[in-house]
């Protein structure tokens, strides 16, 4: 009897450990705030689906129609014109694309989809995003910019100033 309450809670330790092993990677969240004279704010959300990530944009303020944003390399919104940030973040060392090639930088999430009152609400699967590893977008910044990503222009898809800033945490 004592041998088999032992053995139980034994059991129960170990379902315990692997429950925890199983909820990673968690949801990431980057709170966006204004650069300059902007007034884009809100959040952008990630959490892992069935080996992709989802990605659910909640933005106020900005200009009517598309507005690049991308993963930026670097977790640093200091600067005010946003370029702590660095590049685009390109851990496989690709060129500037679409969200829908293959060939594009990991941090390449196209363009805003921004209503007529200048709020973004809107959610996608990226099947590049990762949340853990050596290529997690967890510590780099989302940027939004002034214009639209033309999806080809080389190395930043002629997108202009950066608007927003949110460190991925
Ligand atoms: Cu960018
Ligand atoms: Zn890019």
């Amino acid at each position: 009897m004592k041998i088999n309450l032992l053995s139980g809670m034994a059991v129960m330790l170990l379902l315990t450990s692997s429950v925890a092993v199983a909820e990673e990677p968690k949801t990431a969240v980057a709170e966006m705030t204004p650069l300059g004279g902007s007034t884009v704010k809100g959040k952008v959300s990630f959490r892992p689906v069935a080996g992709s990530v989802e990605v659910e944009v909640d933005l106020s303020g900005i200009t009517s129609g598309p507005r690049g944003f991308h993963i930026h390399e670097k977790g640093d919104c200091s600067a005010p014109d946003g370029s702590s940030a660095g590049g685009h973040f390109n851990p496989g060392g690709k060129a500037h694309g679409s969200p829908r090639d293959t060939e594009r930088h990991a941090g390449d999430l196209g363009n805003l989809q921004v209503d007529k009152d200048g709020n973004a609400k809107f959610r996608f699967i990226d099947p590049q995003l990762k949340l853990s590893g050596a290529d997690s977008i967890v510590g780099r910044s989302v940027i939004v910019h002034e214009k639209a990503d033309d999806l080809k222009t080389q190395p930043t898809g002629d997108a202009g100033g950066r608007v927003a800033c949110g460190v991925i945490k």
